[in-house]
């Protein structure tokens, strides 16, 4: 046993950054009290996964031979896509969520359903809970091997005797490992964990899966060089009280980081949503005021959504301005572009704004979709369900073109749509499409065209 030498330090809960001594201040993320004291005892000799011995030295790069990267396909072609065509052998992905959203369940199933051998280590339930879990979701393919452990140490033991090609940890938060004596979840364990699982994915080409948790920020607990650390971070977000779920890409060093993949959760677990667009706009018998479709692209996927408003006169003093899914700095934008530009009086009323389905689009082309259910709700006057648009409004009211038109009115026509308005800067070859394409510049034109 090698001497032990007991030393503590203080971590930086936010970014993981070690002092001596206790600060007031985050000299790295500038965060205030985020100091807390961890005991960290270090082993002169540690072991951890140390199988391989191998020194690296330079190689020309003429020299190295490249054998396309073979990547692991899963039956789940969400994950497929959201990780740039499947799972790189080696890789280290981070899969970030809120509790509950479904983390467990998305790997337990991906686990199940895959070929490969899978080895999933759980430090938070009970063999009992997964097989409980595992008979709801699915028919185990016998590949999959389940570990109820926290210890890495303990792990990579299992893991000598195994060898699996996919390893799954839920979650890290859970593991600790001998050679750091402060808690699990510590900031200290969290990190010298991770970087034990990415030495032994790097030197064996396994690919590990990390769930973590998130704080109440949204950001992943432990500390941010985590997300440096590992080769990919996943996002499963969603409103726990709809059923859908949506797998994001944060950064991926193996593909986009702009992907995106949908899924529905469903009493016998995870199903994948093959063609959003048609689950996110709600199907209504009659036409209401307040709605209007917009054409976003996500990933590399265009995608209709639904927004919705409700523009009502202000009861108090200050009107309140209130949107979910989209920001509320750009709404507040859009409406004094449309009090000053426009003439409508929207200062004095109260403007809620929704986007379904529980996404986030971050895209500058569902602006006009914004200004219309706004401008529809306010004059209490549908849009009608056959028209949608995508279009960036500019502060002076100017309708601006927006990137790859030609797949988003595709995307409309495929859906049924009649027509779809766009700005007249927006170049496109119309012989290609069937629906009816206006061409506006200004918000006047757009309101004299539907209203
Ligand atoms: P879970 O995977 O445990 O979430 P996480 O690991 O992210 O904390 O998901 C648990 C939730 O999913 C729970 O609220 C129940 C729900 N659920 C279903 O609706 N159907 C199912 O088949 C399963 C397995 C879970
Ligand atoms: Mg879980």
């Amino acid at each position: 046993m090698a001497k032990k030498k007991v030393q503590s330090a203080f971590f930086c809960q936010n970014c993981g950054t070690q002092s001596p001594k206790w600060l007031g201040k985050c000299p790295q993320c500038n965060e205030w009290n985020t100091f807390v004291e961890e005991v960290i005892t270090k082993e002169e000799q540690t072991k951890t996964w140390n199988r391989i011995n191998k020194v690296n030295t330079p190689v020309a790069i003429n020299d190295i031979t490249f054998s396309k990267e073979k990547r692991i396909k899963t039956k789940d072609t969400e994950i497929n896509r959201v990780l740039g065509g499947g799972i790189v052998p080696g890789s280290v992905i981070l899969l970030g969520g809120d509790p509950g959203i479904g983390k467990s369940t998305l790997l337990l199933q991906l686990a199940l359903t895959s070929d490969k051998k899978i080895l999933y280590v759980s430090g938070e339930e009970s063999e009992n809970q997964i097989k409980m879990r595992a008979q709801r979701v699915e028919n185990s393919s016998g590949n999959c091997l389940i570990l109820t452990e926290t210890s890495t140490q303990n792990i990579f033991q299992q893991i000598e005797k195994v060898e699996p090609e996919i390893l799954i940890i839920d979650s890290i938060q859970t593991l600790h490992t001998a050679h750091i004596d402060s808690s699990p979840g510590s900031v200290s364990q969290i990190r010298e964990c991770s970087s034990e699982m990415i030495k032994y994915a790097k030197q064996t080409g396994t690919a590990v899966f990390l769930i973590g948790h998130i704080n109440k920020d949204g950001a992943i607990a432990g500390p941010k060089i985590l997300e440096h650390m590992v080769d990919t971070v996943l996002q499963f977000e969603g409103d726990r009280n709809h059923v859908y779920r949506i797998l994001r890409t944060i950064k991926n060093r193996f593909g986009s980081a702009s992907e995106l993949g949908v899924y529905e959760m469903s009493q016998d677990g995870l199903r994948e949503v093959n063609n959003p667009s048609e689950i996110l706009i709600s199907d209504r018998d009659e036409e209401t005021s307040g709605v209007a479709i917009a054409s976003t692209i996500e990933g590399a996927r265009p995608l209709m959504i639904e927004i919705q408003s409700l523009v009502s006169s202000a009861v108090y003093g200050t009107p309140q301005r209130s949107a979910t899914g989209f920001d509320n700095r750009r709404l507040n934008m859009l409406l004094a572009v449309l009090e000053k530009r426009c003439g409508f009086r929207l200062g004095v009323k109260d403007v809620f704004l929704n986007i379904t389905g529980g996404i986030k689009p971050d895209d500058t082309a569902i602006d006009l979709a914004v200004i219309c259910s706004v401008l529809s709700s306010d004059q209490d006057l549908p849009i009608g369900m056959q028209t949608c648009f995508a279009a960036e409004v500019g502060l002076s009211g100017e309708i601006r073109a927006v990137s790859r038109i030609e797949q988003r009115i595709a995307e409309a026509e495929k859906l049924g749509y009649k027509q779809i308005i766009v700005s007249k800067f927006n170049k496109f070859n119309p012989s290609h499409f069937n629906i009816v394409v206006k061409q506006c510049s200004k918000i006047e034109e757009v309101f004299q065209l539907l209203f």
